[in-house]
Parts: structure tokens; sequence; C-alpha cells
């Protein structure tokens, strides 16, 4: 895709990325975009550049518009793989232009790098850099989400260059946001935006909140985002920073998700009458087999619904692998302002509902107790206790739900 004007003199130079579905290990049904950015001005500009695999990609867009060797600045906002990784082929291009990095970003690109021959300025919060008739400012963002992180405001155009802030896992020919809502819709990309901040950005609900609050109380106006990942905010910047900021403070559906695996079908079983005991109470829930259904979408609904119930057969006295594995990853993400518990079959000893409690206590998530076991094929008695199960459980998440006020 060309290089595509988003303020006057402000290019989107990067590349789409319609076939990834792996990016590290978190699925991407949807793609991705690498967006990076040239400023023409009388020193030209370049913001981040873009994962190696597209390097002539986004050489092709730069020379579109100018002479590579015209680039005086580059600016990286964040060194991970999917953005830096095309920098030693910028820079043989452009040999004398100058990096602006941060501290942390500078010691992590000498790691990727020889950057003996490179021009390198680091950069702290507050520090400014006039390029002709603008000015950009820079702001650390230290572990949103590396600890290199930074963005880089544009004064002039009170534009943001966010880096992986705000973005989406999305690959699509539209650059805006009202654009992809006009071919796709508004819920495809809040779903996006969830998508994202469930699988990357949940451990760092309270940096969020800090670091949003530090912009506004800098008085910082914003008429447009911009990514490196996904559509460009030019109608609705406001939507998304009050998406974070909800986000960041629990906001969540009041329903319940039931995400579970089975062997020969008895935990399953016990999904159909649990939804309708949860139905009952006047709750949304939706279920989801793991193995039918990647872990980064799996993560995504967890984080959507204040509810969840982790459904796992016991094999060999622990859990079922897919269930240990989505509860080992949640750990990592910290979730919080959740309610959950368990529920599975099992033959003799059992063990995979009290593993999941102790690993879910671990979290430090809501708890509900006691969870759910039967033996072997759930019986019609089993499967009230499954109803009853399901209906206390919605009882318990409608109570949590109340001190969240959404
Ligand atoms: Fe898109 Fe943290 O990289």
């Amino acid at each position: 895709m060309a290089a595509i004007e988003i303020k006057k003199d402000i290019y989107w130079v990067g590349a789409i990325d319609w076939a990834v579905r792996d990016f590290h290990g978190y699925e991407t049904p949807r793609g991705t975009t690498y967006n990076n950015f040239l400023i023409i001005d009388d020193d030209i500009t370049l913001i981040d550049t873009v994962k190696e695999d597209f390097s002539d990609v986004t050489i092709k867009n730069i020379k579109s518009l100018i002479q590579p060797e015209s680039i005086k600045n580059i600016v990286i906002n964040h060194i991970e793989n999917d953005h830096v990784t095309s920098i030693d082929r910028i820079m043989a291009l452009t040999p004398n232009a100058t990096i602006y990095i941060t501290e942390k970003g500078k010691k992590g690109l000498s790691r990727f790098f020889d950057v003996s021959k490179w021009n390198i300025k680091t950069v702290k919060s507050g520090d400014t850099l006039k390029i002709g008739k603008r000015t950009l400012l820079f702001l650390e963002t230290p572990m949103l989400h590396w600890p290199d992180s930074m963005v880089t405001y544009v004064k002039e155009d009170k534009l943001l260059f966010s880096q992986d802030a705000f973005g989406q896992h999305l690959a699509s020919s539209a650059r805006f946001d009202d654009e992809f809502i006009t071919c796709e819709s508004m819920y495809e990309l809040d779903d996006s935006v969830i998508d994202y901040y469930a699988n990357i950005l949940m451990p760092f609900g309270q940096l969020i909140k800090a670091k949003i609050a530090e912009i506004q109380k800098l008085g910082i106006e914003i008429e447009m985002i911009a990514p490196d990942h996904g559509v460009i905010w030019r109608s609705y910047p406001n939507k998304i920073l009050q998406m974070y900021l909800d986000m960041a403070k629990g906001v969540a559906k009041e329903g319940v998700v039931i995400i579970y695996d089975t062997m020969w079908h008895s935990t399953e079983l016990m999904t159909t009458p649990i939804m309708h005991g949860i139905k009952d109470e006047g709750l949304d829930c939706k279920i989801i087999k793991l193995r039918a259904t990647p872990m980064s979408v799996a993560i995504k609904e967890f984080w959507k619904y204040r509810g969840t119930l982790f459904g796992s057969p016991t094999i060999n006295n622990v859990m079922f692998p897919t269930v240990a594995q989505i509860l080992y990853h949640l750990n990592g993400l910290r979730p919080k302002n959740r309610i959950v518990g368990a529920f599975g079959s099992y033959g003799w000893g059992g063990g995979a509902v009290k593993d999941a409690y102790e690993i879910l206590k671990k979290i430090g998530l809501e708890i509900f107790e006691p969870g759910l076991q039967i033996n072997y094929k759930p019986s019609l008695d089993d499967e009230k206790r499954c109803y009853d199960f399901g209906k206390e459980f919605a009882k318990k998440v409608k109570e949590y739900h109340q001190q969240f006020g959404n």
C-alpha cells in the first residue's frame, strides 16, 4: 500500500501484514500492520521503522516521497522486533541521520545491532526536538509495554505517535478509524482494541491510568493518535483514550464466559446446564472450547466478561493441558477485577478443579467456591447440580459487579 498523508506533510509509510497469524505466539486472526511515519519539514524525520520482512515496503513508500538520504532524524519509540528490525536497512540509506531514543532503548538497540557508527541521542520525558515548523515532544512510557518505550507528540499538529498503545492487530486497507468503521463496523474495531489490550497491555492497567493522567495534566491536546499497529485514530481519539481508561479501571460486561476443554465430552456436557443456570439469573453467557479457539481469543473474552468459569477434566491427577496453559498465561497477564470459578469431570482421584483453584488464587482474582466435580459422565442429578452451580455463580457475579458501577 502506498504512502498516505495523515496530516499536512506527515505520511504513513508503513506496511500491512495480511498473512500473520502467529505474532510471537499471540494468534492474530485479523493480521496486523506495522505503522511508521515520515514528517516532511526542514529536517525530515522518520517516526519508527517496521518489521524486517517489510523493509522493502517502507523503503519504497519513503522513496515515493523523498530521497531516503535526506532523512535527518529517526525517532525510535520502541525497540521490539516488529518495529526496529529494519533500522539497519534504513541507516544504510541515510548513515548520517540521528536516532532519538530513550536510554534503555539505546541499550537494547545495541543488543540487536552494531550501533557504533550510528549517531544516537538519548531523550527523556519533556525533551523536545525542533525540526522546522514543528516541535516534537518526547514522553517516556516505561513498561508500556517495554522498559524502552516512549511516545512522541507533535505540538503543532496535536498528533500523538503512540507506538504500541491504542493499537490493534488489524490488517485493513483502511488507514483511519472512520474508514474502517464504514467498511466494517465499530464493533469490529472495538473488539480489536480489546483483543490487543487484553493480550498485551493487561498487566499494565495502573501504569496506563497514571500515564494518561500525566498527559492530561500537561494539557496536551490530542486531535489524532497514530499507533504502530492498526488504524489511526482521527475521528475517535477521545473514544480510544476513554476505552483505555475504562479497561484500566476494571470496566467489564456483566456476564459470564465459560472456557473449557474436554476429553470424552463429560466436562463439555456440564457447560450447557451451567449456562442455563447463568441465563436464568439474567446474565449473558458465552462458551469457548479451548482446542477450537485461539488462546488470544479466549483471553480477550475472559477480559470482556466480569465472570469466568474454567472447565477441565482431570488427566493424571491434574488439569487438561490446554486449561493449564491458559491459566498459566493468565497468571503472567496479572488480570484484576474479575470473579472466577472452576468445574470438571473426573474418573477416579480427581485433581483438576483443585489445581485450577490453586492457580486462580495465586493470580489474586475474586474466587467463587466451592468448584464442581462430576464423576465420569453427568447424570440427570448432576445436570441439576451444574444448573445450580451456574445460577449461584451468576448471583455472585452480579453482586461483585456492582462495586464497579458499570
Ligand atoms: Fe508492536 Fe511491542 O511491539
